[in-house]
C-alpha cells in the first residue's frame, strides 16, 4: 500500500520514516518533503501543495491513507476536502482544528467543559485592553487569536511591554489573525510539558510524553522559537498525573467536541504547565503532533504506525496498543544562522553522508531533516532551506545518555552559522539526578 504525508518539516520526516517501516507499506509520498525524505528508503517527495491537486494525486496513486503534519492545511480544511472526495485521511476537520486556530475558541471551549487553564479575558478594543493591564499585575501573557506561526504570544514582564504588545496587535495590526481580537491571560508558573494523544473521536490512545525547549538559548533564555529540542518520556508526568491529565483534560476535550457535534479524529496536542502543586493546566491545544516532539516520540515508537492510524481512521482505536522503546530519546535541533527572526538559506551542510549510511544499520539514532534541500546542480550537496534545519535524534538508557549520544552526533555535522542549544533535556536530567 501507499501513503501520503502532508508537510515538509522534521515532524513529517519522522512520521514518514516510521510509516515506511510498516511491512504493509511499500511507498510513502511526502508533499513537499525535504532532502531527508528525498533520501530515506521507501520515501518519495512530490512537489504539489494545493489541496485539489493533492486530491487528484491521492486518487491516481490509490493512496491508502493521507496523514497531515502541519496546522496550516488542517486550518484550510484539507481533511474536509479529502473526505468530501471519499478519500481516507487522518487529521481533524476544520471545525475541530479551531482548538488550535483560534485561541478565543479554545478558551471558551475550555470554559464550557471545565478544563483547567489560565484565567483570561478577550479584547478587540485596545483601550479596554490597556485598562485591564492597569488593573492587573505582571507578568501577563498577550496572545493573538489566530494562527501566527509561534509569533502571536508575548509574555510581558512589565506593563510597558504589555501595552506595546497590545498596540502592536490591535493598533498597528502587525500580525495576521488578529481581526478577531486578542486575549490577555494569567501567567502560569511551572514546568512546561507536551502531552499528545491520538483519537478516533471516541477512543483515545496517548502517545509517550515529551518536553520541548521553546527558547533559542540555553537556560530557556532568548526569543521563542518553534522548538529547539525535545526528549521523551518526561519524568514530570508521573503515572498519577498522567491519569489525571487524561481525566481532567483530554477526555473532556473529546467528549466536549462530540457534545458540540464535532467528531475529533486525529492527533491532539496539549501544551501543559505543571504547577508547583503538581496540577496540570492547559497553555494551548494544537490539532497536530508537535515539532520537534514527534522526532523523539517516533524514534521510540515500536509498533506498526500505519496499523495504528488505520484503526484511528476506522474508529477502532480501542483495539490497538502502542509498544514503546523503554529507552529515552532526545532530539537536538540545529537551526540556521539568523533563526528565528531572519533565517539564512543556502548554507552547505557537511558531515551527513557517513551518518546517513550509518543510521541504516542501527535503530538508535536518526537524523531528521527540516529545512533542507538537495542542491539542484549535481544533487549531491545538501543545503539549508529553512529556520530549523536538522533534528538530531538519539536513544539512550536515560535522558542523560541520550543527550550525550545526540550531542556526539551534532559534533559530526557542520554548516556555517548554525545555532544549537547545548542543554536540551536539562530539566529532566536534573530531576532524575535529584531522585537518585
Ligand atoms: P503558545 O503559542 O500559546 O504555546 O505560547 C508560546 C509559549 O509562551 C508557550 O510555550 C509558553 O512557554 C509561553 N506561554 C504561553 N501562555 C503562557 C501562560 N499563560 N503562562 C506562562 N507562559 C505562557
Ligand atoms: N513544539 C511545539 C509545537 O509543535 O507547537
Amino acid at each position: 500500500m501507499k501513503l501520503l504525508v502532508i508537510g515538509g518539516g522534521g515532524r513529517e520526516h519522522a512520521l514518514a520514516w516510521r510509516l515506511s517501516l510498516s511491512p504493509r507499506i511499500h511507498k510513502v509520498f511526502v508533499a513537499p518533503g525535504n532532502a531527508g525524505t528525498a533520501q530515506d528508503r521507501g520515501l518519495e517527495n512530490i512537489s504539489i501543495t494545493a489541496i485539489p491537486e493533492l486530491i487528484e494525486f491521492a486518487k491516481k496513486e490509490k493512496i491508502a491513507i493521507t496523514i497531515v503534519g502541519p496546522e496550516t492545511p488542517l486550518a484550510a480544511g484539507i481533511v474536509d476536502a479529502f473526505q468530501a472526495a471519499d478519500l481516507r485521511i487522518f487529521g481533524p476537520v476544520q471545525q475541530a482544528a479551531q482548538l488550535e486556530t483560534s485561541k478565543i475558541f479554545a478558551k471558551e471551549f475550555m470554559q464550557r467543559h471545565n478544563i483547567p487553564t489560565a484565567a483570561y479575558t478577550s479584547f478587540k478594543d485596545p483601550a479596554l485592553a490597556h485598562q485591564y493591564i492597569d488593573r492587573h499585575i505582571t507578568p501577563l501573557v498577550i496572545k493573538a487569536d489566530g494562527l501566527a506561526a509561534g509569533k502571536g504570544v508575548v509574555v510581558a514582564q512589565t506593563k510597558e511591554q504589555a501595552y506595546s504588545a497590545v498596540n502592536n496587535l490591535l493598533v498597528e495590526k502587525n500580525l495576521g489573525g488578529v481581526e478577531s481580537g486578542i486575549i490577555i491571560e494569567e501567567f502560569l508558573q511551572g514546568i512546561e510539558v507536551s502531552f499528545i494523544v491520538m483519537t478516533d473521536g471516541r477512543h483515545i490512545l496517548p502517545l509517550a510524553t515529551s518536553q520541548d525547549h521553546k527558547r533559542l538559548y540555553d537556560g530557556d533564555l532568548g526569543p521563542n522559537t518553534g522548538g529547539m529540542g525535545a526528549y521523551s518520556p518526561t519524568p514530570f508526568i508521573s503515572p498519577d498525573l498522567h491519569a489525571k491529565i487524561m481525566h481532567d483534560i483530554i477526555d473532556p476535550v473529546i467528549t466536549g467536541m462530540k457534545e458540540e457535534g464535532i467528531n475529533y479524529c486525529g492527533f491532539l496536542y496539549a501544551g501543559l504547565i505543571i504547577t508547583a502543586e503538581n496540577q496540570a493546566k492547559v497553555l494551548e491545544f494544537n490539532c497536530r503532533l508537535g515539532d520537534p516532539e514527534t522526532q523523539p516520540i517516533m524514534l521510540r515508537f515500536k509498533s506498526d504506525l500505519f496499523t495504528v492510524i488505520e484503526h484511528a481512521v476506522n474508529g477502532t482505536l480501542d483495539q490497538v496498543d502502542i509498544e514503546w522503546d523503554r529507552r529515552a530519546a532526545l532530539s537536538v535541533v540545529m537551526a540556521a544562522h539568523g533563526y528565528p527572526e531572519n533565517p539564512r538559506k543556502g548554507d552547505v551542510i557537511h558531515g551527513l553522508t557517513d551518518l546517513t549510511t550509518e543510521q541504516e544499520n542501527t535503530d538508535n539514532f536518526h537524523i531528521f531533516h527540516s529545512g533542507t534541500r538537495m542542491d539542484g546542480k549535481d544533487g549531491k550537496e545538501i543545503l539549508t532551506a529553512g529556520g530549523r534545519v536538522l533534528c538530531i535524534t538519539a536513544l539512550g538508557e536515560n535522558i542523560k545518555i541520550a543527550q550525550q549520544h545526540a550531542y556526539k552526533l551534532v559534533e559530526k555535522i557542520h554548516f556555517d552559522g548554525y545555532q544549537v542549544r547545548r542543554d536540551i533535556g536539562y530539566q529532566g536530567i536534573n530531576y532524575q539526578q535529584r531522585k537518585q
